[in-house]
């Protein structure tokens, strides 16, 4: 008997599968996979099943639809930086389905008609799935999905008093998602920025691994003491892994980030050959930290790989240091920087599948993704694992234009993003195929 007719088949592709009851099993196998409105509706080998169309991919390798949990896309407010759409394309291009966006917009996301007003904004206009984070102020808790900067970066936000923290914390059942750097030792070390002369690479001894490592350990007694889950977006320093080595307990109150950015560039060179491309709250370090790094995602330290993506403009890159704002786009080159660290012997692909699809949507409790088994959405990351390309400027849809990975030969490349079992890019084309806002478990 005929069976039903998909919509979609992809042919004799290499698939990375683990299911949710076992995430972390993963295996790699050879199969195809059956598409029926936007789900995936088998996998196997499946010679006789109809559909209206077959795509065979046999060389390339599917991965449940990668997600990145820290990007700024600059709308409202600073559309000249980036807008949600650029933003989104960028993601799509690079092979990320979806993104958690952050609050620091002008004006920042911190009411409920801010945050609905982003919600719009994406429903119309977003390349791919999208969540935003509400800020944490002085003057606001009590909302779900908050973002704390505990040293001030680009924008307003900024919660730096213990007791203020410890307000959001309580008033909030969801993970708050914590910048850590600690604003008084910031501000009291300011003067090693203003007597810089320009050189960034004093970034660096600014904004110091203690900086960091004080306001972690601040966050990790305060979430102990409240029973609260917390996330710690982009870890930079060894100090602060090997203390989260030790506190993190598998009850996973405590998660972990870091960035591809941290993962593979270092002073001093960043600053020798980028200049100020490469400056970033919390700043790119030394190798000693990029190592300890490393270690760290080896040892499960690290649950999530963010982008931080956060666009300025080259005209606002070529001011003199100190006046030029941290942060660079990431969105679009985290997936190819990753693959190419598997040919150097750095990961495997499997824990980049964890690190960018399985953890987000069971840290965050992301209804029918992570996974490549049935009836979860056909939102998919294609990569050729060999395909040789150079990452350059001009191949950057995030509207700043520009990468500090740019004349890197790469290893590794996204030749295809589904949404839903729609192509929303095929070999480098992008197509505008439906988004939608993530749901999640509670
Ligand atoms: O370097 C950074 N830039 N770090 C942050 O935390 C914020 C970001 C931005 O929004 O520019």
């Amino acid at each position: 008997m005929n069976e039903e007719k998909m919509d979609l088949i992809i042919k004799e592709a290499d698939l990375v599968v683990s299911t949710p009851k076992s995430p972390h099993q993963f295996k790699m196998e050879k199969m195809d996979i059956a598409i029926k409105d936007g789900k995936i509706h088998q996998i196997g080998t499946l010679n006789k099943m109809e559909s209206e169309k077959f795509w065979k991919a046999k060389g390339l390798t599917i991965l449940p639809g990668l997600i990145d949990t820290q990007v700024h896309f600059r709308e409202p407010g600073l559309e000249h930086k980036e807008t949600i759409a650029d933003g989104s394309r960028s993601a799509i291009a690079g092979g990320i389905t979806g993104f958690f966006e952050m609050p620091n917009t002008s004006p920042p996301t911190l009411t409920a008609k801010a945050m609905a007003n982003k919600v719009r904004i994406g429903k119309e206009t977003s390349w791919c799935d999208f969540a935003f984070y509400i800020g944490a102020a002085e003057e606001n808790t009590g909302c779900c999905g908050v973002k704390v900067f505990m040293g001030s970066s680009t924008g307003s936000l900024l919660v730096d008093r213990a007791d203020s923290l410890k307000r959001v914390l309580q008033n909030t059942r969801r993970r708050v998602a914590v910048h850590c750097e600690d604003e008084p030792r910031l501000l009291e070390r300011r003067p090693i920025a203003e007597n810089a002369h320009g050189d960034v690479q004093k970034h660096e001894e600014w904004r110091d691994w203690e900086s960091s490592l004080i306001a972690t350990k601040r966050l990790l007694k305060l979430s102990k003491e409240l029973n609260h889950p917390v996330h710690i977006l982009h870890v930079s320093t060894k100090q602060e892994m090997e203390l989260l080595q030790e506190e993190k307990t598998n009850d996973h109150r405590i998660t972990v980030e870091t960035t591809p950015q941290h993962l593979t560039l270092e002073s001093p060179d960043c600053y020798l050959n980028l200049g100020t491309k490469s400056q970033m709250n919390p700043p790119i370090r030394d190798t000693h930290h990029r190592q300890a790094l490393w270690r760290a995602l080896k040892t499960g330290v690290v649950d999530v790989l963010g982008s931080d993506h956060a666009p300025h403009t080259l005209q606002e890159k070529s001011k003199t240091y100190p006046n030029t704002p941290s942060g660079m786009p990431g969105v679009q080159t985290t997936l190819p920087l990753m693959l190419n660290h598997i040919h150097k012997g750095h990961i495997h692909l499997f824990d980049i599948v964890r690190l960018l699809a399985v953890n987000p949507s069971l840290i965050w409790g992301i209804k029918n993704r992570g996974f490549l088994c049935p009836n979860k959405e056909a939102s998919l990351t294609i990569v050729d694992l060999h395909k040789e390309k150079v990452i350059e400027d001009s191949w950057i849809e995030s509207k700043c234009g520009w990468t500090p990975f740019h004349g890197q030969k790469n290893k590794g490349w996204p030749v295809a993003t589904l949404l839903r079992g729609q192509f929303a890019m095929k070999d480098g084309e992008l197509f505008k195929v439906a988004s939608k806002a993530f749901e999640f478990e509670n």
